[in-house]
C-alpha cells in the first residue's frame, strides 16, 4: 500500500502528548503513533456495529474468590445465544484461564465482554474479533 503524506497542525500541548505517546509506547516516529491511534478508533467503531463477528474473551482469575464464579455464571446464562463453548484451565492452585468463544452482533459481544471483565476481581480480561466472511 502506498503512503501518503499529509501535514497535520497541532497545539504545542498536544504535540508534546503526541511526542510523550510515541517514547511511552517505543514507537518509532509519530507517523507510526498516529497510525496506531486511527486503526485503535476504527476497530473500536467496528466492535460497536450490527456486523455478525467471531470472537474469543479471555478472562483470568482467583476462583478463590466465589462471588467471582457466580457472577461470570449467570452473565453467561443471561447470553447463552451468543456463547459457542468455554474452556476452563486450571493455571495453577488458585488462577483459572478461561476462554469463551462467542459469535453474533459485535455489540452484543462487546457488552457480553465488559460485563464479564468488569466483575470486581477479574485480574485480565480480554475480548479479540473477527470477522466471519
Ligand atoms: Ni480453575
Amino acid at each position: 500500500m502506498g503512503v501518503v503524506r499529509f501535514s497535520v497542525s497541532l497545539e504545542e500541548e498536544l504535540l508534546n502528548e503526541l511526542d510523550r505517546f510515541v517514547k511511552d509506547n517505543i514507537f518509532s516516529n509519530r507517523s507510526q503513533a498516529i497510525r496506531n491511534l486511527i486503526e485503535k478508533n476504527i476497530v473500536e467503531k467496528k466492535w460497536h456495529c450490527n456486523n455478525v463477528v467471531a470472537g474469543a474473551i479471555v478472562l483470568i482469575y482467583d476462583h478463590n474468590k466465589k462471588e467471582i464464579v457466580l457472577r461470570l455464571n449467570d452473565i453467561q446464562h443471561k447470553y447463552f445465544d451468543i456463547i459457542l463453548s468455554s474452556q476452563h484451565f486450571h493455571l495453577n492452585h488458585n488462577f483459572c484461564f478461561e476462554i469463551i468463544a462467542v459469535k453474533g452482533v459485535a455489540k452484543k459481544l462487546t457488552e457480553l465482554s465488559d460485563k464479564l471483565i468488569s466483575i470486581k476481581g477479574i485480574s485480565h480480561g480480554k475480548l479479540i474479533m473477527s470477522k466471519t466472511d
